[in-house]
């Protein structure tokens, strides 16, 4: 058995599948269900016995503990989180609250519950940390992808609150001994993504022939990693990493917003054009900037190479077809997330965002 934090999101819930499918230990689930969580992700599991679903909250410690009681996990895998920069702009509290205090209420309850092992299961149990590239902060456009040893400048609040909750966990393995494993990747795409997000939000407004908004000069690079080639990385260094190290994450494939979204609306002519109608290219608009927009991630995942053993398994464009592909069949779970709660985020993103000539 594993606990799984924010397996109803999206990549937990990718993860999530991705386990069961693979018929490995049972899974109990453990989500608040925020709006960017979707029980519709699992609809799959929805009669499988080895998948136990619980909504609730990782700053409940009385409800941690009686999970962690009942179900006696070999590991907790912590994916639950608040992700999205552009809303940590306007919340930053809840990113803070969820994603450090949320951190440490879970250490908690997991380190209480690690004490009260026996030996052997003390030895093998795991507290695998889903963090991002986004702690490293902005590199230059010359400069070398980030490293595991690499200094932290987070500049989002996002970015901020998931540094902090790093070092949340750090600090119980060496204060504790709690065996942590602690992950930063890069940039995930993949189906179940909520539309806010650079790729989905592009799929979705293009479908609805709305203006493709792009921040500032649509330079900004990002490292890009398909969700199923990380969900496979976690599971290897869930088996193999040495407690208290990082991994780094990343498939090397650096793109700038431009290129991706260039890439995607040829993909949509394809799929979508006609020739009454202009390539979806043409809805492309240059936006105002997110405030403090980093400008380039990259990073070094040849730690994740050469002691676990990982590589992805696609190319990036096989992933990306595949991608827009499956928006494309499933546009009732598109339907369903573009809630009331999805409209009033578009409008407070994007409302004041003048075009740029
Ligand atoms: P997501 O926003 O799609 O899902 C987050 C999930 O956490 C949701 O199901 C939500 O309901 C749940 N959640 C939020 N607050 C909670 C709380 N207080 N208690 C319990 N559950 C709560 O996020 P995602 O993109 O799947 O990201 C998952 C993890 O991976 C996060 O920790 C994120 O920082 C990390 N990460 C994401 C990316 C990316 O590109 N998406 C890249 C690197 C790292
Ligand atoms: P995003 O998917 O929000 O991820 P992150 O900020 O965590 O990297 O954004 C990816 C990139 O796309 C980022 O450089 C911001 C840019 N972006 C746009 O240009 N327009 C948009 O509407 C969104 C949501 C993002």
């Amino acid at each position: 058995m594993i606990l799984v934090t924010g397996g109803a999101g999206f990549i937990g819930a990718n993860f999530v599948l991705q386990w069961i499918e693979d018929a490995q230990t049972p899974v109990v689930n453990l989500d608040k269900l925020t709006y960017a969580g979707n029980l519709n992700n699992l609809a799959s599991l929805e009669h499988e016995t080895r998948h136990h679903f619980i909504q609730g909250d990782i700053l409940n410690k009385s409800l941690l503990e009686e999970v962690l009681a009942k179900y006696k996990p070999q590991a907790i895998v912590h994916f639950a989180a608040e992700t999205h920069v552009d809303r940590s702009i306007y919340h930053p509290h809840d990113f803070f609250q969820t994603n450090v205090m949320g951190t440490q209420v879970l250490l908690d309850s997991a380190l209480a519950y690690w004490k009260h092992l026996g030996r052997s299961e003390q030895n093998s149990f795991r507290f695998l940390h889903v963090s991002t590239d986004e702690v490293y902060g902005s590199i230059g456009p010359n400069e070398a992808p980030t490293k595991e040893s690499s200094p932290y400048a987070p500049n989002s609040p996002y970015a901020a609150s998931k540094a902090a909750s790093d070092y949340a966990v750090r600090s119980y393995f060496h204060t504790y001994g709690l065996p942590v494993l602690t992950t930063h990747s890069s940039n995930n795409f993949g189906p179940y993504q909520f539309p806010e997000k650079l790729l989905p939000l592009m799929i979705v407004k293009a479908l609805q022939r709305k203006p493709l908004p792009l921040y500032g000069d649509g330079l900004n690079i990002r490292s890009w990693i398909y969700v199923s080639d990380h969900c496979e990385a976690l599971r290897l260094i869930l088996a193999k990493g040495k407690p208290g190290e990082t991994y780094n994450i990343a498939d090397q494939e650096e793109h700038t917003n431009k290129e991706i979204v260039l890439d995607l609306c040829s993909i949509l002519d394809e799929f979508k054009g006609s020739s009454s109608e202009a390539p979806f290219a043409s809805l492309i608009k240059y936006v105002k900037d997110r405030p403090g927009h980093d400008r380039r991630y990259s990073i070094d995942a040849s730690k994740l190479h050469k002691e676990i053993g990982w590589k992805p398994r696609k190319s990036f464009k096989e992933n990306l077809r595949y991608t827009v592909q499956w928006y494309l069949e499933n546009l009732q779970w598109v339907e369903n997330v573009i809630s009331g709660e999805y409209r009033d985020w578009i409008t407070t993103n994007y409302y004041d965002r003048e075009t740029i000539p």
